[in-house]
């Protein structure tokens, strides 16, 4: 079983109050979305495989370790979860980055495919998944689903607001995955919007609404 980490940080908690205001204007959503991205990131790659080195010091040899192995990936979930990932590419600038397209039916609530493009060796790599929202799960099950196609078996999925709905969904269809989540919300509301949310994330952070 994977885990599920819920984040508990108050910078974390301060700066989703501020995504969550409806007087947040595009340009703060943005880059308050991102500095998220880049807290939940230092417990997302936690755990990264290292080897032993020998360093030399100006006082001394020592053995440290260093990161090993491919790089990982990060997969923005279009559009929205592009709004996260210069914000993981600030502690991991050397991650590849694939993009998936899923859009949302807003009469179904179903994800409908619209692109995919994934780097070579997915099958060695680690994927970091990011969505700002994690709703009625669709979107994000689909996405792991096409990560497992490609043979990838390190996935983990990070969002700044589920719905509980969502993640019962995203954690039945794929047990063995690793979520975080910024803070889990309470609810779905009728239109399959999380509540109380923050609105549409994708339109906050391209100013589309
Ligand atoms: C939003 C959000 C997730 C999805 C969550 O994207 O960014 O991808 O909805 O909903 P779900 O858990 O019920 O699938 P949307 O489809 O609106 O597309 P956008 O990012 O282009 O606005
Ligand atoms: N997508 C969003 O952007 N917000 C929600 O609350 C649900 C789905």
């Amino acid at each position: 079983m994977g885990k599920t980490v819920i984040m508990d940080h108050a910078l974390i908690c301060h700066k989703i109050a501020v995504l969550r205001d409806e007087r947040t204007g595009t340009r703060d959503f943005r880059v308050i979305a991102g500095e998220i991205a880049t807290l939940m990131s230092y417990e997302v790659f936690r755990d990264l495989p290292t080897v032993p080195v020998k360093i030399k010091t100006p006082v001394a040899e020592t053995e440290e370790r260093m990161l090993s192995g491919r790089k990982p990936v990060i997969v923005p979930i279009l559009r929205a979860g592009l709004g996260m990932t210069n914000g993981v590419l600030e502690i991991m600038p050397s991650a590849k980055v694939g993009h998936i397209g899923l859009k949302r039916n807003e009469a179904t609530h179903e994800p409908e495919e619209y692109y995919c493009n994934l780097p070579a060796h997915m099958d060695e790599r680690i994927a970091v998944i990011t969505d700002p929202m994690l709703a009625t799960g669709g979107s994000a099950v689909a996405a792991v689903r096409m990560l497992k196609d490609t043979g990838c078996t390190d996935i983990r999925f990070m969002c700044i607001i589920a719905a509980p709905e969502g993640l019962e969904t995203l954690r039945s269809a794929h047990p063995d995955i690793d979520i975080y989540v910024g803070c889990l919300d309470k609810h779905l509301n009728e239109n399959a919007y999380i509540v109380p949310g923050l609105g549409d994330a994708g339109d906050r952070i391209f100013g589309t609404d």
